[in-house]
């Protein structure tokens, strides 16, 4: 693999998504250090004292990892925001409830990183997500291909699992997108879905399914997931640590992967105005290209339906 650097990471929030993102970046050696800032300094320093002795185990990386400061962003390749409260058991199910405080902490943080850098990837994981990420990126002109939300990986990956159990494959096998909103108003292009290659459409019909798949259900249970997850374990973690390390892995590894995340647009489909996400070109450059699937009639509807929805709350702020 070429020029491969496991650099500096900068994680902010030691929370149980934090904690999470840490032990599997460790587990899948994505850096020679890692810098955790919170904002309760005794919190961060126990989950870095516990991630520390996994390091002794022989599939734990031995990364150098401690507390810091915002000034260790100065020469960090990767910044984490998973800061601010994340959506509780027995709430509105709904991630915008935490629109008024997430934003004021985005804007606060984002005051601090650029403080430092402004050549840093910063990776956003913290709710909203897709308006959180398009703060940041405008209020305070972080280059856009550096600014990049997990958006809908997360979506996509459950997607990828529960459609792969209905054909009796490994997820893995699945290519398909969950795009849009992290949130109600995401979507997916059947028409861009496979199974090794096989439209989702000829497998189904070939290959005879278990049940036949019910795409308007399908997507509803993906967006409801992790909603479900909340109210199960009160919180999720496990699914967002690995869509973390999935863009981590593509950035450090300079893999021009191809991965579902949140972006600013710039005339993607004719949009501007909003963060969403498209398919994105992931390399040691952040975003390096988007990618536009074409969309069908449905797909164009829902695009605008996702589209209006974001920007509404975008003005409902600015
Ligand atoms: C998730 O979907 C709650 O946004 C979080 O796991």
């Amino acid at each position: 693999m070429e020029n491969i650097s496991y650099g500096k990471i900068v994680l902010i929030g030691a929370g149980h998504v934090g904690s999470a993102i840490l032990d599997s970046l460790l587990r899948m050696n994505l850096a020679d250090e890692i810098v955790v800032i919170n904002r309760n300094e005794k919190k961060a320093l126990g989950v870095v004292l516990d991630a520390s002795h996994t390091t002794a185990f022989a599939y734990s990386a031995n990364a150098n990892i401690r507390v810091g400061t915002y000034e260790d962003c100065k020469d960090a390749q990767i910044i984490i925001n998973t800061a601010g409260p994340s959506i509780q058991p027995g709430n509105s199910r709904d991630r915008m409830v935490l629109l008024q405080t997430n934003v004021q902490v985005m804007k606060e943080i984002m005051t601090q990183i650029t403080t430092y850098t402004r050549s840093a990837i910063i990776i956003n994981v913290s709710n909203p997500m897709d308006i959180l990420t398009y703060i940041a990126q405008k209020e305070f002109n972080y280059p856009r291909n550096l600014l990049i939300g997990t958006g809908t990986l997360l979506d996509t990956a459950r997607f990828n699992k529960m459609l792969a159990d209905l054909c009796g494959v490994d997820a893995k096998n699945v290519t398909g997108f969950v795009l849009g909103e992290h949130g109600g108003t995401s979507f997916i292009p059947w028409n861009a879905v496979n199974i090794v290659g096989i439209p989702f459409h000829d497998f189904q019909k070939q290959f005879g399914l278990k049940e036949s798949v019910d795409c308007e259900k399908l997507l509803h249970e993906v967006k409801v997931s992790g909603l479900d997850i909340v109210e199960l374990k009160g919180y999720t973690s496990s699914g967002i640590a690995l869509s973390v390390c999935r863009l981590v892995g593509a950035i450090m590894r300079n893999e021009r992967a191809v991965v579902p995340a949140s972006v600013v647009l710039e005339g993607e489909y004719g949009l501007e105005g909003i963060a969403m996400s498209l398919p994105c070109v992931i390399s040691r450059n952040g975003v390096e290209r988007t990618l536009q699937i074409p969309l069908d009639k449905e797909g164009e509807k829902n695009l605008k339906i996702c589209y209006d929805y974001l920007r509404n709350v975008i003005e409902s702020i600015s």
